[in-house]
């Protein structure tokens, strides 16, 4: 990876290819469910703008300032601008967040493939809300199966790491990403026509703030961090390429609104399924597989739609899942000499093996729960909820208080105007306050 961006349109994509992804539509849906609706949704729109946002920003400025990969880039700056080379634990920490993350991650993708697989031979054909959740059922409990579909999505992922694939992932962004929404548009118009609608965006939109706990806010703002990608340098990594003059703030807004969109679509999508059936909004990780079937089984060519549906879906997944694996195999060939194929090899395959755990969640191990419950809810909120929020707060640290303000005001080219100054208070007060409460709310400190 060097050179340039072709174009800031290129730089633009590659970070929404990697943004969007199942946070979008698996999970979003599914822990808005579970944290009660409206307000958890509030709370997360105001994580994404208000700390998300500033420190995507602040990721993608260390990027172009370092330029060099992630760990090299914060050793580098680290030294420059802070007089320690330990800011290269940033890097570290977030190449660790992001191989739990794919762990659990190419599990779920492995279901988006074998869903796509049941549309094609007609198995939704008919399907109603019970259908639904009992074809869930004994898909997930079946170990076996799981196991080998994550098999497959990761071989997939694998493969094309190895390869160093670049050009193809933009072309395909380009095409899919576009098909994905248009996609979700067909579904929220079925679920509008067919779903209880009203009471969606009631839900969604009218926040009831009862509903929320200190747990609850964590959960959005790691979900916040989850989903645009930040806090494990892949973000910092594209960055390094992005030409100078390119405007951080224009390209970022463009990243976070993309990814807000689709996220919310997906939610207008589902929840009229699971309130017009009587179904469970609290459902879990299961709530996407469990309703869309539902409209894919009545809608005419429903088996062509629930296939190209959970096609797209795999290959949102596919790009993120590239980014997820690229920065431990980038580590790997610089670090330790080795080719691309051997280190996406085995880092691939350590992470299918550690990808056991949440297979086994869903059926062997399911009544195993401590901590956060499951297995594979613990994994994901190690990764998603300490992790990331602790490096992203590293980042809004190091980019506001560390580096030196010409640095930041350079690279960001926004001169010294009321922009700057609003990145510059969200990312030195904002941001870090955000993370410090909301993680000592989330112990009972506060
Ligand atoms: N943003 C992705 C999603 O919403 C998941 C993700 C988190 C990711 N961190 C990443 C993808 C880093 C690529 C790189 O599905």
């Amino acid at each position: 990876m060097h050179g340039h961006w072709s174009s800031r349109a290129a730089f633009i994509l590659a970070v929404t290819g990697s943004a969007v992804g199942l946070g979008n539509i698996w999970k979003f849906p599914y822990i808005t469910g579970e944290n009660g609706g409206g307000a958890f949704v509030l709370l997360y729109l105001g994580c994404v703008f208000a700390v998300g946002m500033p420190i995507l920003v602040s990721e993608v400025l260390l990027g172009r300032r370092g330029r060099r990969n992630p760990i090299a880039t914060m050793a580098i700056l680290g030294q420059e601008e802070g007089g320690s080379r330990h800011w290269r634990l940033v890097g570290t920490m977030g190449v660790i967040a992001g191989l739990l993350i794919l762990s659990f991650y190419s599990v779920i993708a492995g279901w988006s493939l074998a869903y796509a697989l049941k549309s094609a031979v007609g198995s939704f054909a008919g399907t109603d809300a019970r259908s639904a959740a009992f074809e869930f059922f004994t898909f997930t409990g079946n170990w076996k199966a799981l196991l080998a579909w994550h098999a497959v999505f990761m071989a997939m992922t694998v493969f094309v790491v190895a390869a160093g694939v670049q050009h193809g992932l933009e072309r395909a962004v380009r095409v899919l990403m576009p098909l994905l929404v248009v996609m979700l548009l067909v579904l929220v118009a079925y679920s509008a026509r067919y779903g209880a609608f009203e009471e969606t965006l009631v839900y969604l939109f009218k926040p009831d703030f009862s509903e929320l706990s200190g747990e609850s806010m964590l959960i959005a703002l790691g979900h916040c961090f989850f989903t645009l990608s930040i806090g494990m340098g892949v973000v910092m990594a594209y960055g390094a390429y992005l030409p100078e003059g390119t405007s951080i703030a224009a390209s970022s807004l463009t990243v976070v609104l993309a990814d807000t969109v689709i996220a919310l679509l997906a939610g207008m999508a589902v929840f009229p399924l699971v309130f017009g059936n009587g179904l469970n909004p609290a459902e879990g990780p299961g709530l996407v597989f469990e309703t869309l079937p539902i409209a894919f089984g009545q809608l005419p060519a429903g088996s062509v739609f629930g296939t190209v549906f959970f096609l797209l879906l795999t290959f949102a997944a596919w790009t993120s899942a590239i980014g997820l694996l690229e920065p431990a195999v980038a580590w790997i060939v610089e670090r330790h000499q080795r080719s691309r194929v051997v280190g996406a090899v085995v880092v691939g395959g350590l992470t299918w093996l550690m990808g056991l755990a949440t297979v086994l969640s869903f059926n062997v191990l399911s009544d195993l729960r401590f901590g956060r419950g499951t297995l594979f809810q613990n994994i994901d909120f190690l990764a998603s909820n300490i992790l990331l929020p602790a490096s992203a707060l590293l980042i809004t640290v190091f980019a506001g208080w560390i580096m030196c303000r010409n640095s930041s005001s350079e690279e960001l080219a926004m001169g010294s105007g009321l922009l700057y100054k609003g990145w510059r208070l969200l990312s030195r007060v904002v941001a870090p306050l955000a993370i410090l409460v909301i993680a000592f709310r989330a112990v009972g400190v506060i």
